[in-house]
């Protein structure tokens, strides 16, 4: 068996939850993974031919799917990716209703049977998901965070390598905000190695950047046609898990819970974390210029239109 002694759950074995278990079997997060769905059959046969890639990947724990709540029992982390996603002309907005539902109902089983687990909420719109969750389950806000800052730096890092014909794991960037149009990459910050992106690229190659980034959802389910992103989203889900799984204290912008901090209050926000053993360790506070403040608060006007449409 894997060394870890945890247990992760997945719930939704769609194109995300599967991405997301094949990203757990490949860096063996846990010794215990359990993908869900309401599906039968589809959990279960996309776990079995996850399994059998353990021989190939190293992975030494066990992997099995399942319809019912009751084999996620104990989780450690909980990972949520159930819902509908966006086809091509559709806004995250507009799985909201739907989503909401599904996010409620899930949620009310999940914590049933894993009462200390922390939550990685991934159904979009992922900032009022997670607050659902979060009103839901009745966690603490530690325990309850939002995935999104990993996938929307990662584009960043990404679209900034190519750029600079550099390797993307040396570029180092933030994005705070909401996940949606209002997100905010931070060019500031960004840099290779310690060296100001800001100092390599033009301005107008850098707002090129910012806006790919901020509309990099979009560009690929304009290209899918009948579904989103996966990959990144299902990875980007997994090194928030991991993090908690394994203890790593990894510093990762993640939507969580403000009381105050940026002078925000009450909302999930994308902010650099400490994710850990205990969930949401620390929310990483730093000095933001005016401008960015004004750009953080158009995500919190917009957080907060689609909180008020969950009703809670
Ligand atoms: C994305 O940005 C699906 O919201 C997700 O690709």
């Amino acid at each position: 068996m894997a060394n870890t002694g945890k247990k992760l759950t997945i719930i939704g074995s769609g194109a995300v939850g599967t991405a997301a278990a094949q990203w757990a079997v490949s860096r063996n997060v846990a010794d215990d993974i359990v993908l869900l769905d309401v599906v039968e059959g589809v959990p279960q046969g996309k776990a079995l031919d996850l399994a059998q890639c353990a021989p190939l990947c190293g992975f030494t724990g066990r992997i099995r799917g399942s319809n019912d709540y009751a084999d996620t029992a104990g989780s450690d982390v909980i990972i949520i990716t159930a819902g509908l996603a966006r086809k091509p002309g559709m806004s995250r907005d507009d799985l909201l209703e739907k989503n909401v539902q599904i996010v409620r109902s899930v949620t009310e089983e999940a914590v049933k049977n894993s009462p200390n687990a922390c939550i990685v909420v991934v159904t979009n719109p992922i900032d009022a998901m997670v607050y659902t969750a979060f009103k839901i389950s009745g966690f603490p806000r530690e325990r309850v965070v939002g995935m999104a800052g990993v996938l929307d730096s990662a584009r960043y890092r990404t679209f900034l390598a190519w750029e600079l014909g550099v390797a993307p794991s040396d570029i180092t960037a933030l994005v705070m905000g909401i996940h949606g149009d209002n997100m905010l990459p931070l060019t500031r910050l960004a840099s290779v190695n310690g060296v100001p992106v800001e100092d390599l690229l033009s301005r107008e190659k850098l707002d090129e950047i910012v806006s790919r980034t901020q509309n990099g959802g979009a560009e690929i389910v304009q290209h899918l046609k009948t579904g989103s992103a996966f990959s990144t989203p299902g990875l980007a889900a997994i090194e928030m898990a991991e993090s908690i799984l394994k203890d790593q204290k990894r510093v990762l912008p993640c939507a969580a819970y403000l009381q105050g901090e940026f002078g925000i209050d009450g909302v999930f926000l994308g902010v650099p974390v400490v994710l850990g053993k205990g969930g949401v360790e620390r929310i990483v506070e730093f000095r933001l210029t005016e401008d960015e403040k004004k750009a953080l608060e158009t995500s919190v006007q917009a957080v907060k239109k689609q909180v008020a449409a969950t009703g809670l």
